[in-house]
């Protein structure tokens, strides 16, 4: 199981030892996301974040762009630090050719859907993508309600997980016992933020007990 801390979550006023200290706590890739006002309602992280974080941890950084255009932040994301990129099809109209740059330029290539967004329109993708990840709440905000439609789809891409190659992930109130049915399903990572992580005691702690779903 992936346990990706929501790093919007974090404490800013010292994202360095925060970025330490969930490390230390044994997280497994650091999910940082990067928003545009534009393609959603908040403008949250930036590149010099996913630097810092970059300089802070030697573990993966994934960098969900919930932006507009997301093909022409790629080189910017990229050289930032990014491991893995995720984007979206509602924000790019190539998608394919954007998810063959990410793996072109040597990082993991991640697809990630809305809520709204059928598993149909993406099949054709499914070959592209090293990580498929499925929003589980509308992108932009933490602290939201988990959207239970959002179940069915998650269940019919993971049937498609060995067929295609992909580890499929969740983002969005990821809570203790929704990552326990939901792994149950096949999702394979999860984003944790202010459901099962942040505010919910010291790191060690909350991210053993997650380990021992
Ligand atoms: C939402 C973000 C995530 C996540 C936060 O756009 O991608 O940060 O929802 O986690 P929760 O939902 O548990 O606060
Ligand atoms: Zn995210």
């Amino acid at each position: 199981m992936l346990l990706c801390p929501s790093m919007m979550c974090a404490d800013f006023g010292a994202l360095r030892e925060e970025t330490q200290a969930l490390d230390a706590a044994g997280v497994d890739i650091f999910h940082c996301d990067i928003m545009d006002g534009t393609f959603v309602p908040n403008i949250t992280m930036g590149l010099m974040d996913v630097r810092a974080i970059r300089a802070a941890t030697n573990k993966p950084i994934d960098c969900h762009l919930m932006v507009e255009n997301p093909s022409q932040k790629i080189d910017l994301v990229a050289d930032a630090g990014a491991d893995i990129i995720y984007i979206h099809p509602e924000s790019e109209r190539y998608m394919v050719k954007t998810l063959a740059a990410i793996r072109d330029k040597g990082l993991k290539a991640g697809l990630v859907i809305n809520p709204d967004t059928s598993v149909h329109t993406i099949q054709e993708m499914l070959n592209f993508a090293d990580y498929v990840m499925v929003m589980t709440v509308n992108p932009g905000f933490a602290g939201q309600q988990f959207i239970e439609f959002t179940t069915e789809k998650i269940k019919t891409l993971a049937s498609l997980k060995e067929r295609y190659g992909f580890v499929l992930t969740i983002d969005g109130a990821c809570s203790p016992e929704r990552i326990e049915r939901l792994h149950a399903l096949g999702a394979d990572g999860f984003v944790l933020g202010t459901s099962a992580l942040f505010g919910h005691g010291p790191y060690t702690e909350a991210l053993a007990k997650l380990r021992a779903l």
